[in-house]
């Protein structure tokens, strides 16, 4: 594979402090994008800068289950980068909760940085300027959770799904403004989101969601593939679709 899918793309990647985002973001430094990385924290935000290849990347921190945090964070992006080419959102949040335990809180939370946050970056995004008038593409990561059942995950699972129509109707919409809004679905993928799940499973239940995964867990690399594809002009002509990288998990 060539190293130039993304040169002289500029790409904003939320979640870039950690798991995914931070590889999502290596992979493309190296395929000649410019990153900028967003986060809450600092300390590991600029851990992800250090790491990428290239020059010319930016680390900005943003809580984006607030909407007014996210028009600032596009304000600043766009004075150092200009027009942004791709957004990957791939910030989002998990919480283990039966359902007698879910708290509104718990929902107002999960909902905030999965949901909120999406539509409101897409909102900002779309604004005079921001975006790359010949051709941009929006990347949200939802999960196969938004599609298969398992136990004590309703809430987390709603959130995802609600992913799946948001970039639909998205990619309707912003079809006329040249942006294309794909969603990526992923079975569990081994990251710190993943070893915090399974410390609160017991070894029947690790087992039975290992076996699920027909070719075994994701590492981030694999996510982070999709991303790039779906990002890059190989798929010009790829919207409003959601590609499953799950090991199979869906197949079943
Ligand atoms: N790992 C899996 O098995 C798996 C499977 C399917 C889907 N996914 C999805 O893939 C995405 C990445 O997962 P991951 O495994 O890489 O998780 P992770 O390692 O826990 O990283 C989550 C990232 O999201 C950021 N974040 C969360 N809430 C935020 C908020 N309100 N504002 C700004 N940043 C926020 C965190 O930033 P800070 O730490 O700086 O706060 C962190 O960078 C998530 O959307 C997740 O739901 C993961």
């Amino acid at each position: 594979m060539s190293n130039s899918l993304l040169k002289n793309k500029k790409v904003l990647v939320t979640g870039a402090s950690s798991g995914i985002g931070r590889v999502i973001s290596q992979i493309f430094s190296v395929q000649g994008a410019r990153v900028v990385a967003i986060g809450r924290d600092s300390a590991r935000l600029a851990q992800t800068l250090d790491s990428l290849s290239g020059e010319g990347h930016y680390a900005l921190t943003c809580d984006l289950s607030n909407p007014s945090d996210i028009e600032k964070l596009f304000d600043d992006a766009f004075r150092f980068v200009g027009e942004i080419d791709c957004v990957v959102h791939c910030a989002g949040i998990q919480k283990t909760l039966p359902l007698q335990a879910v708290k509104e809180t718990d929902f107002d939370e999960v909902f905030g940085s999965n949901v909120k946050s999406a539509q409101f970056i897409a909102k900002s995004y779309r604004k005079k300027s921001r975006y790359n008038k010949s051709g941009s593409s929006l990347i949200y990561l939802g999960s196969v959770a938004a599609v298969c059942g398992e136990p004590a995950i309703s809430t987390y699972s709603a959130s995802k799904a609600a992913l799946i129509g948001l970039s639909r109707s998205l990619a309707s919409e912003l079809a006329r403004s040249n942006i294309r809004v794909n969603c990526i679905l992923p079975g569990v993928v081994l990251t710190e989101m993943a070893e915090k799940l399974f410390s609160q499973l017991t070894n029947q239940q690790y087992e039975l969601i290992k076996n699920k995964h027909m070719i075994g867990f994701g590492q981030p690399e694999d996510v982070a593939n999709a991303a790039l594809y779906l990002a890059s002009d190989l798929a010009r002509w790829v919207t409003g679709t959601t590609l499953y990288v799950d090991g199979g998990y869906s197949a079943q």
